[in-house]
């Protein structure tokens, strides 16, 4: 199977993003337009889509799965970014080299368990290698089951466990991979990807 990708600028992917995470009904807090904006707009980034025919419509292609990745750097001033620094502070090596952060992700219910995932993640690691970066880090939590499952099978691996005060669901995970020409050599799945304007 080839897996057909499409890679965003800013501003409509910000809009794809924010539209894409309707479909996400597990997600209380969903990521406006303004807010991947905001984030985004100073610092290197990949917004990837992944499209795929509806079954009883073949000929209507629609976005099933999508992945947001940017740079981390160590003297971040966005309050958010910074208390992710100084948790990472020992677990992760920032000095002279390029740290990518796997920010939001996801995949639509009807369409989980293909591959569309690995696709995103794998075209993000073979774009993070070519842009010099060293390191993928990931945030997840205990009970993001899925996730952690799909993260076990991507080969990232955990660098920090923080555990919750009252409800060790809710403890959160911090996972990374080292990024390099074997990793990229090792992606299993063949990608189209087209550049949307
Ligand atoms: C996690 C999620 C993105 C996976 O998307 P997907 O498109 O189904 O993933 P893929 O089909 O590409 O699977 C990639 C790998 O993970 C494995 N995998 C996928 N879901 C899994 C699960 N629930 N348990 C264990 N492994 C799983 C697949 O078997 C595959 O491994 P393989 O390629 O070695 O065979 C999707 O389930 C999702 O959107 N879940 C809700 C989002 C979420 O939990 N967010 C938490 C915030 S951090």
């Amino acid at each position: 199977m080839e897996y057909l990708i499409k890679q965003y600028p800013l501003e409509r992917g910000a809009l794809e993003i924010q539209y894409i995470e309707e479909f996400f009904g597990e997600f209380p807090r969903k990521k406006t337009a303004d807010e991947i904006t905001g984030r985004l707009r100073d610092r290197e980034f990949l917004i990837l889509m992944a499209e795929a025919p509806l079954p009883d419509d073949p000929g209507l292609v629609v976005p099933v799965s999508f992945k947001v990745v940017h740079e981390l750097r160590a003297d971040e001033r966005e309050p958010k970014l910074r208390d992710l620094i100084e948790r990472l502070r020992g677990h992760v090596r920032f000095e002279g080299r390029k740290v990518l952060y796997s920010w939001i992700g996801g995949t639509r219910r009807d369409w989980r368990g293909q591959g569309q995932f690995r696709a995103l993640t794998e075209e993000s690691e073979a774009w993070a290698l070519t842009s010099g970066f060293h390191e993928v880090v990931v945030k997840t939590k205990n009970r993001f089951y899925d996730m952690r499952g799909t993260l076990d099978q991507l080969e990232f691996d955990v660098v920090k466990y923080e555990p919750h005060d009252s409800d060790n669901r809710e403890s959160k995970v911090y996972l990374s991979k080292q990024l390099s020409s074997d990793v990229v050599r090792g992606h299993r799945s063949t990608r189209t990807v087209v550049y949307a304007h």
